[in-house]
């Protein structure tokens, strides 16, 4: 059987992902949850990316959250989350580089963002991307977990 898949698309997110983007993030994460009208409302902001991954027959296979702040040079990666089923392809690290495009592209000089202590594969991916870790925040989520803070230069990406 061969195993190769098709190759995901990262794009722009539209208000036409609003019910799969809500389905996605359900699935990909137990507390701290963005609702649909979080993701409406950062859908139509100046101020907020979403990016998407998808692949013909599949569906959204992922998505990406980015928050810029006036007078910011620092973008931050608020989410990224990949459909269970792809995970393991690659599809984390394609969108990881395109919201630093993004931030890159708005004339961001890093991206940061905070990670579960508990969360390795997340800590993995974004090592592997060239984050470095420069802090932490005490219950930072909902359960009262901790999370590191880590920046990325975008000189970096
Ligand atoms: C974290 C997450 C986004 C990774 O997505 P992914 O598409 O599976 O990651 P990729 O296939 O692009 O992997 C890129 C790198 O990340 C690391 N990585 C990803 N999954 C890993 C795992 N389960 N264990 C260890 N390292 C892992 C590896 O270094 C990998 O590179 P390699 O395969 O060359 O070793 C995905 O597991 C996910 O959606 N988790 C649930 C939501 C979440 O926790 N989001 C992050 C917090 S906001």
């Amino acid at each position: 059987m061969s195993r190769c898949q098709p190759a995901a698309h990262v794009r722009p997110a539209t208000p036409a992902d609003l019910d799969a983007l809500v389905t996605l993030e359900w699935q990909a994460f137990r507390g701290d949850r963005m609702s649909r009208a979080q993701y409406r409302r950062h859908l139509a902001s100046p101020r907020a990316v979403v990016l998407v991954a998808d692949a013909p027959g599949e569906g959204l296979l992922g998505s990406a959250l980015v928050f810029f702040r006036a007078g910011s040079a620092r973008a931050r990666l608020y989410s990224i989350a990949i459909a269970a089923a792809a995970r393991g392809r690659g599809l984390g690290a394609g969108l990881l580089a395109a919201a630093e495009d993004a931030a890159c592209a708005r004339g961001c000089r890093a991206v940061r963002l905070e990670v579960r202590v508990d969360n390795a594969a997340a800590i993995a991916l974004y090592e592997r991307a060239g984050y470095r870790r420069i802090g932490s925040c005490a219950g930072y989520y909902e359960d009262g977990a901790d999370a590191w803070r880590y920046e990325k230069d975008c000189a970096a990406s």
